[in-house]
């Protein structure tokens, strides 16, 4: 197979060769998620048909992610295990879409020469009419957009209890070790009137929640709202009882967003607030643009206004430079806050950000690893800690329907508090209803207990 870039066709309406089958697998962020959504829109629209397992597909795309190295490994794995469907469906057409697409467009024709089409992110409108063309070479459409903002087009939502709305896209913040700038291009707001029409079908459709979602979620700004003002417009929708957003950039948090949060009863009390390092050498070398001092007044300022507020946050172990010392600082951090609960990471080198070109990765693998064990074993402390005071408690749950929890008794159903956290009962309840929960059991991920009336 030849390797060569197409002439990226025109924006067409006229669908030619629809009708196919195809299976989308996505891999990454909330914003993939939601990305997968738009893509099963526009494929739908030109009268294909989306398909929820890859056996009988005809065209198979990943969504894929490139944050982090072992989300590629796995990606090019999971392609050329699919691939194997050829010998069954020998048209077979797979496709490699989203923020890897573009990371990879050169080398991934040599690493998964099979793979019949790359496009990044701001592409999608162009995917039926690329799936018309029979190309014998691997077709590649990366073009970043300024613009692209997917005006128009409701994503397919499975019904259920939440919906993701993606108001703002790219991002323009360049953290030296983030790749998110390179692969999904400048930030840009969705206008807030198409928001609100997106929200409002939603709410007909029969959701409850509605999570905001974007790489740095509260730089919102559409010309015409903020981000404190979209969330009252929000929280305004009929229908719509709760509203939540990730992932908000901390140094953009204004006070006019806690007043906001601490006001709207709609707006859940859960916050993802990603603080990657507690040490401030590290924070400047990450280029992150605020200091613990600051990240820790924040922090005060929100759990004063906002009460049973559940934080959680991302972190970073062995990025550049780490030093014991700055390490113990991550450590003491957590300590200090007693997050809810954290994804926490090891440093993986991304090619093209300013910390690949100008900072040596030096941390060893060992000591990346040993690090990254250790804040897991103290995290997971904590959040059993934290979970624990819910012992005896009443939370409103918002059932989504059975868990895959069995316990002795039978199975169970499960919901989210409005802290976002998996709430598991075993009585009978329908999805998308609301129901009290008297906690009795916790563990460092989950709540049990039995229904009440109040
Ligand atoms: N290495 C490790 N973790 C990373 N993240 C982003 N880039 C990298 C990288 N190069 C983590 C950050 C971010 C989350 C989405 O992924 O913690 O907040």
């Amino acid at each position: 197979m030849n390797t060569s870039t197409a002439k990226p066709p025109e924006l067409s309406n006229s669908p030619v060769a629809a009708g196919k089958k195809v299976y989308i697998e996505t891999y990454g962020c909330q914003m993939n998620v939601a990305d997968s959504e738009l893509v099963s829109r526009i494929l739908a629209e030109a009268g294909h048909q989306i398909i929820e397992a890859p056996d009988k597909a005809e065209v198979i795309l990943l969504n894929t992610c490139a944050v982090r190295e072992h989300a590629e490994e796995r990606v090019i794995g999971r392609a050329s295990q699919l691939y194997g469907l050829r010998n069954r469906t020998p048209n077979l057409t797979i496709g490699i879409l989203g923020c890897m697409a573009q990371h990879l467009a050169k080398s991934l024709p040599q690493r998964a020469p099979f793979v019949d089409l790359v496009m990044g992110p701001d592409s999608y409108r162009r995917l039926p009419q690329i799936l018309a063309d029979t190309a014998e070479e691997t077709l590649l459409d990366l073009r970043l957009s300024r613009d692209e903002n997917y005006v128009g087009i409701d994503p397919v939502r499975k019904v259920g209890t939440n919906a993701w709305v993606t108001i703002i896209r790219g991002c323009d913040k360049f953290c030296t070790f983030c790749i998110v700038p390179y692969v999904r291009g400048r930030e840009r707001s969705v206008d807030s009137g198409e928001i609100l029409r997106l929200v409002g079908n939603i709410a007909r459709e029969g959701s409850r929640e509605v999570t905001l979602l974007g790489q740095t979620v509260n730089s919102y700004e559409d010309g015409h709202m903020d981000f404190a003002e979209l969330l009252r417009a929000v929280s305004a929708v009929g229908g719509i009882e709760r509203v939540r957003f990730t992932s908000p950039y901390p140094r953009d948090f204004t006070a006019a967003t806690i007043e906001a949060m601490a006001a709207l009863p709609q707006v859940c009390p859960a916050l993802h607030l990603p603080v990657q390092s507690g040490s401030n050498a590290q924070l400047e070398a990450m280029q992150r643009g605020y200091s613990i001092e600051q990240y820790r007044t924040l922090v005060k300022q929100l759990r004063r206004a906002i009460p049973n507020l559940a934080l959680t946050t991302d972190i970073i172990v062995g990025f550049c430079g780490e030093t014991e010392e700055d390490f113990q600082a991550t450590l003491s951090l957590m300590k200090e806050i007693r997050y809810d609960s954290a994804f926490m990471f090891k440093y993986s080198e991304r090619d093209g950000t300013y910390a690949h070109k100008k900072m040596p990765d030096d941390i060893c693998e060992e000591v990346k690893k040993d690090r990254l064990q250790q804040v897991i074993k103290l995290q997971e402390q904590i959040s059993y800690e934290v979970n624990q005071q819910m012992r005896g408690k009443i939370v409103e749950v918002l059932v989504e329907g059975p868990s895959k929890r069995q316990t002795k008794t039978g199975p169970n159903n499960y919901g989210r508090s409005p802290q976002g956290k998996v709430v598991v009962f075993p009585q009978q309840a329908a999805p998308n209803t609301f129901v009290q929960v008297q906690i009795d059991k916790t563990t460092s991920h989950t709540l049990f207990g039995d229904l009440v009336q109040v």
